[in-house]
């Protein structure tokens, strides 16, 4: 039996939407084969871009997307990928599985992707293997109307008018993949590369320093103590390994212990983020730099007979269980989160969505997302949870999970049940108020189950098994479970 109290006069803010935000790298079949297969193919597809894959990311009114990497970024050299097809350079992908990069995805059609699914860009720089120069001349590449040589270029290649890209990325994990630097050096290049990042237009930049991996705050508090000024945001990566990164587990073949752990796992970018938020709050006691989760998710062992560079992983319940907790966490601290990208939308980690030939699944991960959508730019209200443990003797957490918060009159409210094996009944009470009226929707299933090619089984469902006693939502959840509940 669980109680939830919702309390409307108390927030820690506005769920920014980009909490719900994604991420789409060259690796494996993310971009190519996921979601860009060029416009001669059999599969039906828009100026390349399969229609599919962005009608199911159009749906779930994803407000930004992260590209070209990762690792990829630091060496991806933006030129490479403009002009005529036939003379893009070609390059060997040396950080995922070794594979011919011909660059037929570049730049124009990154931002043609975002105007089909309606999501803003967020493009991550090259600190690691590229120039200031480079990186100052890709901004105006997207963001300048002047009369300049490089602007010419963009309307020699089709494109009119700038794009107007507001997030920008300085490197990524400067601390490794991009160029294992220390953070005082990674400081000073980050002061310098932002300079030469210029505004243009009114859309102001939005600028994103490489932050820390994990809990590693000496990194946070040098970058906080020498160029806070001068970012917008500062990065974050955290990712759910259970087993670690040389014992991963299955996606699939899974105990439920290996479930505890995970869930355990995935909660703990609480604790994490906290670390950082604390040094941040020292720096920045307005809050005015927003920390950009923009990767978490899951981390497994690649599916059997699979290219180990492709990073491909099924996609179960456990999964779902992951997304839930982990943005309802992002959601009680909206007040210093301000953007959250999962990894990654197709085909690789903790996918949305995933594709074989002209096939594609929805994954759990991607309902959750559908069921949690309506707290983008909501109003956050105080959940406050009385639960019983869950777990074994190692990893302990609360049954239940909870988010709520407020826009246009109405309370979204989302319920996660963790317990693999029995259902939980749920009260639900709003402070000072009654709830007389109530619409929910459900994901649920066991804790393995996924859906496959040709057996998609787990989808959304409406969810109606809940009463209302003293002013009170009774909810009858089900083991395994996510709701949404609109009051
Ligand atoms: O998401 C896969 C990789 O994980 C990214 O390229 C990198 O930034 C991180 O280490």
């Amino acid at each position: 039996m669980t109680r939830i109290t919702i309390d409307r006069n108390r927030s820690a803010g506005t769920i920014s939407r980009y909490i719900y935000g994604h991420f789409a790298e060259h690796l494996g079949r993310c971009i190519y084969g996921g979601i860009f297969v060029g416009k001669d193919s059999d599969i039906p597809n828009v100026n390349g871009m399969r229609t599919d894959v962005v009608e199911a990311m159009k749906a779930l009114n994803m407000p930004v997307l992260r590209w070209p990497g990762g690792c990829f970024a630091d060496e991806y050299h933006w030129r490479d990928g403009i002009g005529p097809l036939e003379s893009r350079k070609r390059m060997v992908n040396t950080n995922w599985g070794g594979v011919t990069e011909d660059n037929s995805f570049g730049t124009h059609e990154f931002l043609e992707l975002c105007r089909q699914v309606g999501c803003e860009p967020y493009i991550t720089g090259n600190v690691g293997s590229g120039t200031v120069q480079e990186m100052s001349e890709w901004i105006e590449y997207l963001n300048s109307d002047g009369d300049s040589t490089v602007v010419r270029e963009r309307r020699k290649n089709g494109r009119q008018d700038s794009w107007g890209v507001r997030f920008w990325g300085v490197g990524n994990e400067s601390w490794g993949c991009g160029g294992m630097m220390r953070p005082e050096y990674y400081s000073d290049e980050y002061r310098r590369y932002q300079t030469f990042c210029r505004q243009y237009g009114d859309r102001k930049l939005y600028k994103i320093a490489c932050g820390p991996s994990d809990a590693n705050v000496e990194w946070t508090e040098v970058l906080m103590k020498n160029a806070a000024a001068c970012m917008d945001g500062l990065s974050m990566h955290y990712y759910t390994i259970p087993g670690g990164w040389d014992n991963k587990n299955s996606a699939l073949d899974f105990t439920r212990d290996d479930y505890w752990e995970t869930v355990y796992r995935a909660e703990d970018i609480e604790r994490i983020l906290m670390l950082h938020a604390k040094v941040m709050d020292r720096y920045d006691p307005k809050k005015r730099v927003g920390l950009i989760i923009d990767e978490w998710g899951t981390w497994f062992k690649v599916e059997p007979d699979t290219n180990p560079g492709f990073l491909y992983q099924q996609n179960t319940m456990r999964d779902a269980m992951v997304a839930a907790v982990s943005l309802d966490i992002f959601n009680r601290h909206c007040d210093r989160v301000f953007m959250a990208n999962i990894a990654q939308t197709v085909n690789v980690l903790q996918a949305i969505i995933l594709t074989e030939g002209d096939r594609m699944v929805l994954t759990p991960t991607y309902h959750v997302f559908d069921l949690y959508k309506g707290h983008m730019d909501g109003k956050e209200l105080d959940c406050f949870v009385e639960t019983g443990k869950l777990g074994n003797d190692e990893y302990k957490m609360d049954g239940v999970s909870a988010s709520a918060s407020e826009k246009d009159g109405r309370i979204t409210l989302t319920l996660t049940n963790l317990n693999p094996e029995a259902g939980e009944e749920v009260t639900v009470a709003l402070r000072e108020e009654a709830i007389f009226g109530a619409e929910g929707r459900i994901l649920t299933g066991k804790m393995g189950e996924y859906n496959d090619f040709g057996n998609a089984k787990l989808a959304v469902k409406e969810f109606t098994d809940f009463a209302f006693r003293d002013g009170k939502l009774i909810v009858r959840m089900p083991a395994c479970s996510v709701t949404e509940i609109r009051l």
